[in-house]
């Protein structure tokens, strides 16, 4: 199997590598191949512009997803774009590591996924979820958090990740380009827990990259529940 990890943390000393370190060895340990994209240490850019293509359909009115269709086809995007957009296609796994920031993924990571997860080949109106471009594929989150775990839950403080905070990344984005994806690893508390504790939290995520294969998925909308334009069906005519 081959495993793309993308990782967003701007301190190569973090937790959240040793977390990204981890991932890799044990997806190694596998048999696996295992390419990384280190966000902050190759410099990616995050901000999505005009830029981001080399010879726009309809510079005048630039319409994004309408450029990065045309742009793929054409081979006209931006090379660091294309090159990541290559890297996650031919991916049958792609690992994302990152430090969770105001309830979500730091501004590194979403520009990478804004630019990268391309209208056309990863989805479009009519390709999503069970239909997406990356169907037949996994993903796997891997985040460190500064809470602890009694307060992400549905009656806890924060309300729960997977359906509240973060489920515009799990579904709103890895769903929507079709991965099944795997129930997240999430390491709580990350900066103050004592070293015995992030050795255990790193022991047992090796445990769970491992068994990666028994890992639970994460709900998607089911298709057969919306017609041809995802309109709900309700059963009354
Ligand atoms: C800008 C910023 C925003 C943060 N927002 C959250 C948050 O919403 N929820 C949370 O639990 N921790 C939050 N944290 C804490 C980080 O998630 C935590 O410090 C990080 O996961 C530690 O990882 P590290 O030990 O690898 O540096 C935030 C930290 C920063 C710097």
């Amino acid at each position: 199997m081959r495993a793309y990890v993308v990782h967003a943390h701007p301190e190569p000393r973090s937790f959240t590598a040793a977390m990204r370190d981890t991932i890799v060895a044990a997806l190694r340990e596998r048999g696996d191949e295992v390419s990384v994209a280190d966000l902050y240490e190759i410099g990616f850019n995050p901000v999505l512009s005009r830029a981001d293509f080399l010879d726009p359909q309809n510079p005048e009115a630039l319409a994004y997803t309408a450029e990065q269709r045309a742009g793929y086809a054409g081979r006209t995007l931006a090379p660091d774009i294309l090159a990541q957009a290559e890297a996650v296609l031919a991916a049958d796994l792609l690992v994302l590591t990152f430090p969770v920031y105001w309830f979500s993924m730091p501004a590194m990571l979403k520009g990478w996924i804004d630019r990268v997860l391309l209208s056309g080949p990863m989805y479009s109106g009519r390709h999503m979820y069970a239909k997406g471009g990356l169907r037949g594929r996994r993903a796997l989150v891997a985040a460190s958090l500064g809470g602890r775990d009694h307060m992400f839950g549905e009656a806890a403080l924060h309300g729960d990740l997977e359906r509240g905070m973060l489920s515009h990344l799990l579904r709103g984005t890895l769903g929507v380009v079709g991965y099944d994806v795997v129930a997240p690893f999430w390491a709580y508390h990350a900066p103050y827990v004592d070293q015995a504790e992030r050795e255990r939290m790193l022991a047992r995520l090796r445990r769970y990259v491992l068994d990666l294969e028994r890992a639970p998925l994460l709900d998607m909308p089911d298709l057969a529940s919306f017609d041809e334009r995802f309109r709900p069906i309700t059963g009354t005519p």
